[in-house]
Order: C-alpha cells, then structure tokens, then sequence
C-alpha cells in the first residue's frame, strides 16, 4: 500500500527555527520529527512518497541515508502546492486505497483498525478524528453517524459543529483525486473535504494521543507525549550527578547538568546546563544555559546560550543565539 506525507509548509508557526531548516527536520527527541511519523506506519505501506516544496533538498539528504525498512521518495513540488494540490500532483503514481499523512503530527493511530473502517463503510474517503478540548484552531467536523456532514476549519469556539478535529490523517479511494483541480494550489482542508462532505467522507474519531507538532505549544506537547511513551531516559555517561532531576526527562551521553532539570526536558547532543533551571522544554544540539539561568516552556536553538539570570519563557530562540546575561525573553499568553 502507498502513502504520501504531505511535508512541504513553511512552517511559519515554528520560526525562527524552520528559517533554516525544514519542518519536517525540526528534531523531537532528538530526531527528525519525520521519522516519528514513519515509524508509526507499518511494514504493509511500502511504499511512501513525501512532497515537500520549501527546503526540499535538506530533506531529501536527510531521508536518503536513513534506514527506513520501506522505499521513502522525496518529491520536489516546484511551488506550493497546498495539501491537496500536493496529492494531486503525484496522482499517476498512486494506485488503489492509499494513505495521505501531515507531517507534523504525533499520534496513536492504529492504521490497520483505521483501514478497517475505512473499507467496511466503503468510504470514498476517511478523515481519522480526535477529540480536543478548544476545537477552535482546527479542522472541526459536524457528523450523521459516522458520515462526515460539515468540514470547518478553525471555527470560532462558539461556532465548531462539535470537538472532533481533523487530525491529519487521511485514507482515500483513487476517485477523490478527481475531485482536486490539477496544477493549482489546492487546500484539503477548505477546498476538498467540504466538496466531499456530500459524497462519502467518514470520521474515524480514535481515542489514545495526538498533537499537532506545528507550534510551539503542539510541539511541547509531542514532546512530553512521546517522553512518556518511552522516549525517556538519560545516558549513563551523562554527567547530572549534580542536577535535581525531576520527571520524563531525555539526557544523552555527552550532556552536562547541574541545577534543577524537569520535568519534560529533553537535552539534545553536547547540551549544558551550568546551575539553571529548566522544565518543560527543549533544548536542541550544542544548547547551553549559563549560571541562574531559567527556561520554562520553551525551544533552545542549536548551538544557543541562555546567559547568566536571564529568563526564557513560552518562546522559540533561533539557532546560535545569546540571550544576554539577566536578560527575559517571555512571550506574552494569547487571552
Ligand atoms: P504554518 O506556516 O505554520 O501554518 O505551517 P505549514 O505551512 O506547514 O502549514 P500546516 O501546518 O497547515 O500544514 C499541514 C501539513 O501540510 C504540514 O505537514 C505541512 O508541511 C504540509 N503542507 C502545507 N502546505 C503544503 C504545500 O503547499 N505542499 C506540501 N507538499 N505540503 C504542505
């Protein structure tokens, strides 16, 4: 069986760090956050084909030496395409029932128990759904059993048909690519689940976790499911016999830490932690944070130095920057 990761975004919602880099390729514990996403399929989707337009060649580079278990092809969108039009264009090589994935979501999905609904309503199309509190910044379905009635996407809170989002996860028959103009940017979410909605489209609302990894918040909750499904731990030749660490934390080999670490941290290679403290956050390969330094629900760019006393907070800091000594970087709560 086929599937294509849909992979090609900006990624603007995660800047600065996707200003140079895909993605797709914005490590989660430690590895490109594609690889979670392939993991999670099984050996009976052999064949993946992942489009990606902006920065196309760095994943391309990054997937070819991966050992995949499965033939995984990058292809070159040469302009955006949207989510759909993406689809569309690789619509001679797709044959039978396949499989359409966003790259950016962490999930539980069993594929085999979704691909079995899937055919027992002979869906033409099936939209998996998971049930979220604040249903407001996603794609929100209004159901008649398990027929999909109404498509909404980012409604506001008082206007969502109910609290089931799309949760980016999509299997379809060959005859919905009939439904997507070709050549054009063509958006799933607005333009081809609504038209759908009057044909055959099904929700497979699953229960289990998911998160959308594309900002900040999504992504520190990837981040924190995923530890706690196993991606903890900290290497034995890391040296935090200095730190107080508290909770799912994941500390490679050659970290150093000292202060208070956790909960939800996760170190990337060569981190230091020089008597800070820092919780619910990552941070990414070479990252340090300097005496009394704190960071709390935050990303740490490559190669970054959180000064002495300065404060991070609800924030994204770029790859090989300072945030000078005693300095704060808090990002204001959106109401
Ligand atoms: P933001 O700029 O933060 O909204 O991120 P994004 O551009 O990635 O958009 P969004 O999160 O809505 O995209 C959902 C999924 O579709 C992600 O996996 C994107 O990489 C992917 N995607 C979005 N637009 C395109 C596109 O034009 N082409 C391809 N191939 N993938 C896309």
């Amino acid at each position: 069986m086929q599937a294509v990761i849909v992979a090609g975004g900006l990624g603007t919602r995660l800047r600065p760090l996707t200003f140079n880099r895909p993605k797709a390729l914005v490590p989660l514990l430690n590895r490109p956050q594609i690889l979670h996403i392939l993991d999670r399929l099984p050996k009976s989707v052999d064949e993946v084909f992942v489009a990606v337009n902006y920065l196309y060649e760095r994943v391309r580079d990054a997937l070819h030496d991966a050992p995949l278990g499965r033939t995984v092809e990058v292809v070159e969108e040469p302009n955006p395409l949207g989510t759909a039009g993406a689809v569309k264009r690789l619509g001679d090589r797709l044959e039978g029932t396949f499989a359409v994935y966003n790259g950016d979501v962490i999930d539980s999905l069993s594929f085999s128990d979704f691909l079995a609904f899937h055919r027992k309503r002979r869906a033409l199309a099936t939209v998996a759904l998971h049930e979220v509190e604040d249903p407001s910044p996603f794609g929100v379905v209004g159901m008649d059993g398990t027929r999909i009635t109404r498509f909404v996407e980012k409604p506001a809170a008082q206007e969502a048909p109910s609290h089931l989002v799309n949760a980016g996860r999509y299997l379809f028959e060959p005859e919905v690519l009939d439904e997507i103009p070709a050549d054009v940017p063509v958006s799933m979410e607005r333009e081809v689940f609504p038209k759908l909605a009057t044909k055959g489209l099904h929700g497979y609302p699953f229960t289990g976790y998911w998160s959308d990894a594309g900002t900040l918040s999504g992504y520190l909750a990837s981040m924190s499911i995923l530890l706690a499904n196993g991606g903890a731990g900290v290497g034995p030749r890391a040296k935090v016999g200095r730190a107080k660490v508290d909770g799912a934390v994941l500390i490679p080999d050659d970290c150093v830490a000292s202060g208070r670490i956790g909960p939800n941290v996760v170190m990337g290679p060569r981190c230091r932690v020089d008597d800070g403290t820092v919780s619910n956050s990552t941070m990414l390969e070479g990252a340090a944070i300097e005496a009394g330094g704190v960071v709390r629900g935050s990303v740490i760019g490559e190669d970054s130095t959180v000064g002495p006393g300065a404060v991070v907070e609800d924030s994204i800091v770029g790859d090989g920057a300072r945030v000078g000594s005693g300095r704060r970087v808090i990002r204001e709560r959106m109401a």
